[in-house]
């Protein structure tokens, strides 16, 4: 099974990867690393069926907003139908190294359980440079370490070669790349890793 296909199956589970009740904390603890987002502009690429999206229309308020975006249509239908009626959120299909974004909009691009599935991630990190407002940051973000993550990925097909690096490689092939990386957190229970264009 390949990638797509392994998402799109999960799109038709009862409600793909929802958050359970015993991640609030660890949802609490991402909430506040974030900080305030309120009137923020922000850009989640592979939005799933939107369990962080519902939340970050929340978090950016009413003078805020969501772009979601996801490759697997399946996915995206989900999405849409949780945030309906959110009027700060929009989302597209498409594959994020393909996402057309205005250049210098975007005052947070939130990377969240899925950065290790991305097919180009120099494509995708370039464009986030230039969609990037001026003050802009990326985030990268899961609920456990990457070492946690990649014993999670190896038994599931599909995603089994999705690898996250661990929190200092991707500090190492950001700052190659351009980015200063301001924080990184790579801890069985949460990977955190906050950069801007340097
Ligand atoms: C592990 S899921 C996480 C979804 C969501 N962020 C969440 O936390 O529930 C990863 C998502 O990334 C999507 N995806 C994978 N590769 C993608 C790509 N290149 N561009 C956009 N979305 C992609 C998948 O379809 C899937 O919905």
């Amino acid at each position: 099974m390949n990638r797509h296909a392994y998402f799109e199956d999960l799109a038709e589970q009862d409600d793909p990867l929802a958050f359970k009740p015993e991640q609030a904390a660890t949802v609490e603890r991402f909430r506040v690393r974030l900080g305030d987002l309120r009137g923020k502009r922000v850009f989640e690429p592979g939005c799933g069926a939107g369990p962080l999206t519902t939340l970050l229309a929340d978090w950016v308020g009413p003078g805020g907003h969501v772009l979601a975006l996801d490759s697997s249509a399946r996915m995206v239908a989900r999405c849409k139908a949780a945030v309906a009626g959110l009027t700060e959120v929009q989302v597209l299909q498409a594959r994020a190294e393909d996402a057309i974004l205005v250049a210098g909009s975007w005052d947070l691009v939130l990377c969240f359980r899925f950065y290790p599935h991305l097919e180009d991630a120099d494509l995708f990190l370039r464009r986030c440079q230039s969609a990037l407002a001026p003050g802009g940051e990326l985030v990268v973000a899961n609920l456990e370490g990457s070492r946690e993550l990649n014993r999670l990925h190896a038994r599931l097909p599909g995603v089994r070669d999705d690898a996250m690096p661990s929190g200092e490689a991707l500090r190492c092939q950001l700052e190659a790349r351009g980015w200063e990386v301001t924080e990184v957190i790579d801890e069985p229970q949460e990977f955190f890793l906050r950069a801007h264009p340097a």
